[in-house]
């Protein structure tokens, strides 16, 4: 049995080189992060049992019937977060609007804004499928002691001094970069502590998994439908192996410890994609670059591309080096 002995705590106490910007703050910060997964984990953990599964009845900003859990998982980080006053602002898929929080003092001089995903692949918590929590973490760009401004929220990817996912799955995992690689966590239930369980993650170079929604394959752009021809060859290595669980959390995990390639491509109804890009596509190509691996848009680095809406949308390839390469050979 593998030791694991080195709790995330320990670890963010360890490794001053976690924090290049501010040690005590961002530390606290994800602290606060990770007691609200661990909120979160015990709530979703109870679906079944109790009355949490299924739908509120309202609809977020982009047009998505919330579910209960939704609407819990979102109350437990806006909350933890406000009541640590360890943040100036907030962006949340559930909320139309970005959150500012003033502080005891209306004078809030905290550093940091969150972009955050509460829960990610939602329709999957009624057939018990993992779903998790995406966050993204930056400085704040207006002066601090000013309330925080939606330019807080526009920057580049590239900006991000952090950004991980704590996934319900089997386990409960938290894995996060602070730019300095990429390293896994997995919570103890019993005691209520997250040991660190994949130091150093790497995406493997290749690999011989796609993941795609490919029932939407008649309306994907002719470069796709070529690229999902080439997958299935019968030429060097493959056919490759195709899975799809529809929580990206789950889908771009596999694909960061397996190898492979994770695609969310444009098509006729839908322009830009689904995929959310402050909160659900810059997150994951920070982790992605951070563990050797590349995130695009099928033509250009996500993390380059200057957000102009806090919700907008953005075309996702994300994996193996040398497979989400090819893939953009194809998009040309
Ligand atoms: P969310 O549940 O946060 O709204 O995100 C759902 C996203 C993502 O998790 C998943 O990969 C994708 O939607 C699935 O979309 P399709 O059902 O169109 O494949
Ligand atoms: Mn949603
Ligand atoms: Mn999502
Ligand atoms: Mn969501």
């Amino acid at each position: 049995m593998p030791n694991r002995t080195l709790t995330l705590g320990e670890f963010l106490i360890d490794r001053p080189e976690e924090f290049e910007y501010d040690n005590a703050e961002l530390g606290q910060l994800l602290n606060a992060i990770r007691l609200a997964g661990k909120v979160v984990s015990h709530e979703i953990r109870k679906a079944g049992l109790v009355d949490i599964t299924g739908t509120i009845g309202s609809t977020n900003v982009q047009g998505e019937e919330q579910k209960k859990l939704d609407v819990f998982a979102n109350e437990a980080f806006i909350n933890t977060l406000t009541n640590r006053d360890i943040v100036c602002g907030i962006v949340s898929e559930e909320n139309d609007e970005m959150i500012s929080i003033s502080g005891s003092d209306n004078r809030n001089r905290n550093k940091y804004v969150v972009v955050m995903d509460p829960l990610d692949g939602s329709s999957n918590i009624d057939v018990n499928i993992t779903v998790g929590t995406i966050f993204g973490i930056y400085r704040r760009v207006s002066p601090v002691g000013t309330p925080v401004t939606e330019e807080d929220f526009l920057q580049p990817g590239n900006l991000q001094v952090a950004a991980g996912f704590i996934a319900y799955g089997t386990s409960t995992m938290m894995v996060y970069t602070t730019g300095n690689g990429v390293n896994g966590f997995t919570l103890n239930p019993a005691i209520g502590t997250y040991y660190l369980s994949h130091p150093n993650i790497q995406v493997p170079t290749k690999g011989n998994i796609y993941s795609v929604n490919e029932g939407g394959y008649v309306h994907f752009p002719q470069g796709v439908k070529n690229y999902i021809k080439y997958v299935q060859q019968e030429e060097e290595d493959r056919p490759y192996t195709s899975r799809y669980v529809g929580s990206m959390v789950a889908d771009v995990w596999r694909t960061i410890l397996l190898g492979g390639i994770y695609f969310y491509p444009p098509s006729t109804g839908k322009p830009d994609g689904k995929l959310r890009l402050l909160y659900e596509c810059n997150p994951f190509a920070f982790l992605l670059e951070q563990a050797g691996g590349v995130a695009t848009d099928g033509t250009q680095r996500i993390l380059d591309i200057k957000p102009t809406d806090i919700h907008q949308r953005m075309p996702f390839f994300g994996g193996s080096k040398e497979m989400v390469e090819k893939a953009m050979t194809f998009m040309k």
